[in-house]
């Protein structure tokens, strides 16, 4: 039987299933002290997780269940650099990317941090001096903008972070993301760009996936078109990447790669030289504050008591709202545009790690894991899926963030955009009854047959889960404490559901299969061994294109 399910615990958390769902949130409120209780300030964060439909006696039930999972030892292990990544055989260590203690880590017993600072400082050179001018392109002239070349982790940190912090950002230099195998994508960045004045970022940990290295020989043809000299490659592309044999076959030189180990999860990465265009935009100052804030909320997590530590806190409200609740998605709603990529960060971050469905022994999991993790900028989506969120008879629990201050102030804008951010979650937990409606329909003069008529349609049932983040500002320290803070939980959920959180063998299939029609499509002649819609699919493809 799958560990989670033996624990003593699980069995006295089934028991209360039933009266979590009978019990309004807001009635948990009879209780002064529950937003006290419910909500913690960390760095510059205020979570409050006090409107989800926990009691008391559930949340000592989830501490328990965690704490037998072994979540203290599990936690130690990983900043340790024990191998937990037991499907690849490899330590997980993110965390000693953005260690500012000067303690040392140990992989299979040689400390990683030397080579860590060492890399750091090849960073802050380079972009020193890209920044000042002194870096230049083959021609002679300044670089003005950077092209990050890489695709999922290798692109949604990166993306996230630079459009997050841009009030952040000088006018040294402009950045642009190519990671679609479309070449729609590439040309639009390219048509914009001088490539006398160009940097390319290849960002690949293993070099071979295929949609980078399509945009990265794209770009290294359109950058010849131009120069038609070979050398300007050593001028233009710089790349981060472990396979570094393979970055010197593709023609970057040795002393323009960046390291990265196998330590470093892909979806874990941008505090590595992955985080390169981050630096290149923000400056390292900048880069090292997010490092800091990532550092700050490991600290938290590593030291703060289970019982006020918030990572445990969002692992546990999402593994009682998912796994015993059957709520299997999760909506994640920024109130502060520069966070417009953040719940496609999470997407990759939380999906590509706990959707699994064997423990790690490999037996099949009875329980459901990760959840659906999905939204988008909460004022847009009011207008779009929040009729969903109030009225459907699906519950999605979601987590709101917001800013006290705006990073740029526009006179009047920022209150009304937060009185929208509180009302909403007010609204999502309390609903309004009949009643209620009942009276604000007949203070309005309305007949009393049509009060009933529209009394179903416009009763809002409540109830529905929310977290709240507030924080202080979105400053570089702050973002990194807040994805920290994400990254935590993932692994929190993962030690609980004993899955292997750090593996995603599951993207590998299609990959295998894309590679095999590849060179069908190319020659027409598609083989009788795919499933009968797969190849009259690819039949009519390749019959069309050639009328
Ligand atoms: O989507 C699968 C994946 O392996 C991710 O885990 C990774 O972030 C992405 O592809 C890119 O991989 P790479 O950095 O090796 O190009």
């Amino acid at each position: 039987m799958p560990q989670l399910t033996r624990h003593p615990a699980w069995t006295s958390l089934q028991e209360q299933i039933a009266p979590a769902l009978e019990t309004p949130i807001k009635s948990l409120f009879s209780d002064p002290d529950r937003f006290d209780k419910y909500s913690l300030k960390v760095q510059n964060i205020l979570l409050d997780i006090s409107r989800n439909p926990i009691n008391d006696g559930v949340m000592n039930l989830l501490l328990q269940l965690v704490r037998e999972a072994g979540i203290e030892q599990w936690r130690e292990r990983m900043f340790e650099g024990d191998i937990i990544n037991s499907t690849e055989q490899r330590a997980v260590l993110h965390t000693a990317l953005r260690n500012r203690s000067g303690t040392p880590v140990l992989v299979r017993g040689k400390d990683v941090m030397p080579v860590i600072d060492h890399e750091l400082k090849r960073i802050r050179v380079f972009v020193n001096a890209v920044r000042k001018g002194r870096w230049r392109g083959h021609s002679g002239k300044r670089i003005t903008d950077v092209v990050n070349i890489g695709i999922g982790g290798s692109d949604l940190g990166p993306r996230m972070v630079t459009q997050a912090l841009k009030p952040y950002a000088d006018d040294t230099l402009r950045v642009h993301f190519v990671s679609n195998m479309d070449g729609v994508e590439i040309a639009n960045v390219l048509r914009e760009l001088n490539p006398e004045r160009v940097l390319f970022v290849v960002a690949s940990k293993t070099f071979t996936t295929s949609e980078t290295i399509t945009n990265a020989e794209t770009a290294r043809n359109w950058l010849m078109a131009s120069s038609f000299d070979r050398r300007a490659v050593a001028k233009h592309f710089v790349a981060v990447s472990s396979n570094v044999e393979a970055v010197k076959a593709f023609g970057i030189a040795p002393e323009n790669i960046f390291q990265m180990w196998d330590w470093v999860g892909g979806r874990f990465s941008l505090w590595s030289a992955i985080g390169l265009p981050i630096a290149l935009y923000l400056g390292f100052r900048q880069f090292e504050e997010l490092l800091q804030g990532a550092h700050d909320m490991d600290l938290h997590f590593r030291n703060a008591p289970l019982e006020r530590n918030a990572p445990i806190w969002m692992a546990l409200t999402t593994l009682w709202n998912s796994t015993f609740l059957g709520r299997s998605s999760q909506a994640i709603l920024p109130y502060d545009w520069p966070l417009q990529k953040f719940s496609a960060y999470l997407q990759q971050a939380e999906m590509e790690s706990n959707g699994k469905s064997v423990d790690r022994d490999g037996n099949p999991v009875p329980y459901s894991t990760g959840s659906i993790i999905w939204g988008q900028l909460g004022i847009d989506g009011q207008h779009a899926f929040y009729q969903y969120l109030h009225q459907s008879n699906t519950i999605v629990p979601a987590d709101f963030i917001g800013s006290i201050e705006s990073s740029t102030p526009v006179q009047g804008h920022h209150e009304k955009l937060m009185a929208n951010f509180f009302a909403q979650t007010e609204a999502l937990m309390a609903g309004i009854s009949a009643d209620d409606v009942r009276r604000d329909l007949t203070a309005k003069g309305m007949a009393a047959d049509e009060i009933e008529r529209l009394i179903p349609h416009k009763v809002h049932r409540g109830n529905r889960p929310t977290n709240t983040l507030l924080l202080d500002r979105l400053d570089p320290r702050t973002l990194g404490a807040l994805i920290a803070l994400y990254e935590h939980k993932i692994f929190i959920l993962g030690v609980i559901w004993d899955i292997c959180s750090f593996d995603q063998w599951g993207v590998e299939l299609g990959k295998t299969l894309a590679k095999n029609i590849l060179p069908e499509l190319q020659s027409g002649e598609i083989k009788p061994d795919h499933d009968d819609s797969t190849r009259n699919l690819m039949q009519y493809f390749v019959e069309k294109r050639r009328q």
